[in-house]
């Protein structure tokens, strides 16, 4: 089998170097790439790179994912996240190829508490939310045999993360001050990245798997409930904190006004998931130990 995976450093991308690596030849790109060319703010030449390269999956992690700056740049934001992944997928129908692309809890409005399944309405809050919702639906729309899989709350080893600057604080301040009013799942780049090659071969095998899937760790929780967990797995590995997790303090997301509006209830119903493709997903704690045990 032959693999194009686009956004080979982001995140995700990172670990699906990784991942996607036994299931054959992998050609992997980032925007600077010379070989072939992978900028998503050129759409016209990523049709080239996908004929070109012919592969049997293109797998797209390329994304603009700074929700913020989005709300300032829509129509750059537009063109990662809807116009390119559009033709990306264009070009992948025309070679008979399965599609990945990712996609994210943002795509709603955060409202009640109960966790979203993949046909619940969708009422974007941000441009972010919107662009991503846009690309889902031309990725849907071009590529009959595609798997979209929605996200939330990523985080990976490699580079920072929310776990890492929760640390870098506790170590600074006696107290911390962290929302408590958004829930969702924080979901490893590693979980994404080994879910999505199953899913591939199980897809493969039978293309009536194709589809949208919600895909996030098990469990729930808030950032507040995330930092202190942080804290105490550091605390037990005998980290010097100035902050333990009883001092990380509760406030609603108001305290802390973003350009971008965030989603209140972020979590993801797997059932869909887990079900297709015979997959258990771990509890999100499992996945952010297993991260902290190898930076701390
Ligand atoms: N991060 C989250 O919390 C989260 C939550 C829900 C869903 N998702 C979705 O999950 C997917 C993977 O996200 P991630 O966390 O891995 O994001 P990420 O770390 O920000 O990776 C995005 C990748 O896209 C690349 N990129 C930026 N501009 C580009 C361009 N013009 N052309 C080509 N590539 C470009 C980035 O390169 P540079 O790093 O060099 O800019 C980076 O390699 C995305 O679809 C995202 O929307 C993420």
């Amino acid at each position: 089998m032959k693999l194009l995976l686009l956004g080979k450093g982001g995140q995700v991308g990172w670990e699906l170097q990784r991942s996607l690596a036994p299931l054959g030849e992998v050609v992997a790109l980032d925007f600077d790439s010379t070989d072939f060319h992978a900028d998503f703010s050129r759409p016209e030449q990523l049709a080239e790179t996908v004929l070109k390269v012919r592969p049997d999956v293109v797998v797209n992690s390329a994304a603009h994912t700074a929700v913020d700056k989005a709300e300032s740049e829509p129509e750059f934001a537009r063109k990662l996240n809807a116009t390119s992944p559009g033709v990306v997928a264009q070009a992948a129908q025309q070679i008979g190829a399965l599609m990945v692309h990712y996609s994210t809890d943002y795509v709603f409005d955060g409202s009640g508490n109960k966790p979203w399944l993949e046909d619940d309405l969708t009422a974007p809050l941000s441009v972010y939310g919107s662009t991503k919702l846009e690309g889902e639906l031309l990725v849907a729309r071009h590529c009959a045999r595609h798997l979209i899989f929605r996200t939330s709350w990523v985080y990976a080893a490699r580079g920072g993360n929310f776990a890492k600057t929760m640390l870098r604080l506790a170590k600074e301040r006696d107290r911390l001050t962290v929302i408590d009013d958004q829930f969702g799942a924080p979901t490893g780049a590693e979980l994404l990245a080994d879910v999505t090659a199953h899913a591939i071969r199980a897809t493969v095998a039978d293309p009536g798997k194709a589809g949208l899937y919600h895909l996030v760790a098990g469990g729930e929780t808030s950032w507040n409930g995330y930092a202190r967990f942080v804290l105490a797995q550091a605390q037990a590995a005998g980290v010097e904190l100035k902050a333990s997790p009883e001092a990380v303090d509760a406030v609603p997301t108001s305290a802390f006004p973003t350009p971008a509006v965030r989603p209140h209830n972020s979590r993801l119903n797997t059932d869909k998931l887990q079900a297709t493709f015979g997959l258990k997903l771990p509890h999100w704690q499992a996945g952010v130990a297993r991260m902290l045990a190898e930076t701390l």
